[in-house]
């Protein structure tokens, strides 16, 4: 025996085959065979109990009866093809069965073999179906494989965009002296928020994102209108408010959609009286609710170029009068207990630096 032959073996010698046959004279000459080819064999003498060994390790290859007690073969057939799509099965059947046979192929057999047996025949007919469901199985593997590259290429390059996009937040603030900081202060409040209010893990990430981004949208805001050092007019108002539909669209193609639409309604009113809105209550997202009495409050217990910060009381008994109209009555009374929270009350005095928050 060469080194050839020596491989050959013992690629077989992992091949476990089973034959299912009702006639043991059939199954032991089956077996005899194979086993002289290197395969390992199992026998079954119905399909019930072909299931039992199937389900009790791998198996290569099932050579099946058609005409079995109980259960057919065309009936079993079906099972072993969903139970167990790695495994090849070649039928065998009696010639006056061959409509049988191609009804067989059509429904996922890997080849048939007519009795009685060729044992030549027989030999070509495993050994093909094996290479077969080898060279599936390398197929399968090699696209999980793909799959799974442009996955984490997919995710790489979301990251890569998502630091993008937050590096530009941080440079718009960064270019005004009263919104530095306000993202990351906007997104602590808003998930100390979220979690009072009880939100699943899956939205306070959703919320985290949102907040971070909000504002992104300002960079199509005319930069005369957002450092005017005055109180805005209303035509200039609903001007800023662009931000959240040009942040939406700006975030649109690495966020989920319940990102998006967090920022594009996080200046929405509770009551739907806000300019450039089609949402009102709770069709308004509550991360956009909660995003938008985060927003507010920073942005009152921030600096503007026209008047002091407010203090966190005064913030909150402002906001606490706009409930039900601006803001969300559950957000608020959020709010209420979480402002008085000693977390809050710290990043509320880590943000006595530069002035901040513009509020929009
Ligand atoms: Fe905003």
């Amino acid at each position: 025996m060469n080194k050839s032959d020596n491989n050959q073996n013992s690629v077989l010698a992992e091949e476990k085959l089973l034959t299912v046959d009702d006639e043991t004279g059939i199954r032991h000459l089956l077996r005899r065979r194979l086993s002289q080819e290197g395969y390992r064999c199992e026998e079954a003498e119905s399909a019930e109990r072909a299931l039992d060994v199937l389900a009790a390790g791998p198996i290569s290859l099932v050579i099946l009866d058609i005409r079995l007690p109980g259960k057919s073969g065309l009936e079993v057939l079906p099972e072993i093809k969903t139970g167990y799509p790695d495994t090849a099965v070649v039928m065998a059947t009696a010639l006056s069965e061959m409509n049988t046979a191609v009804q067989c192929l059509k429904q996922g057999a890997d080849d048939y073999i007519c009795k009685p047996f060729n044992m030549d025949e027989v030999s070509l007919s495993v050994q093909r179906a094996l290479e077969r469901r080898d060279m599936q199985i390398r197929l399968k593997e090699y696209q999980n494989y793909l799959e799974d590259k442009v996955e984490e290429q997919t995710v790489e390059i979301k990251k890569l965009s998502l630091g993008a996009i937050e590096a530009l937040v941080y440079a718009l603030e960064a270019k005004d002296r009263y919104t530095g900081g306000h993202s990351r202060r906007v997104t602590e409040i808003a998930l100390a928020l979220g979690r009072e209010l009880g939100l699943p893990k899956e939205n306070l990430e959703d919320l985290r994102w949102g907040s971070l981004l909000h504002d992104v949208g300002k960079i199509a805001v005319d930069p005369r209108v957002h450092n005017k050092p005055d109180r805005l007019t209303g035509e200039e108002y609903e001007h800023i408010m662009i931000h959240a539909s040009v942040g939406a669209g700006i975030v649109q193609p690495v966020v989920n959609e319940r990102v998006v639409k967090t920022i594009e309604h996080h200046h929405d009113y509770y009551d739907g009286s806000g300019p450039l809105q089609a949402l009102a209550g709770s069709d308004i997202p509550l991360t956009a609710r909660i995003l938008t009495v985060a927003d507010a409050f920073d942005a009152m217990t921030s600096d503007r170029p026209y008047r002091s910060a407010m203090s966190i009381k005064d913030a909150v008994g402002e906001i606490e009068r706009c409930a039900g109209a601006q803001f969300d009555p559950e957000v608020v009374a959020a709010l209420l207990k979480t402002a008085e929270s000693e977390a809050v009350a710290t990043l509320i005095a880590a943000s006595s630096g530069p002035p901040i928050g513009s509020g929009s």
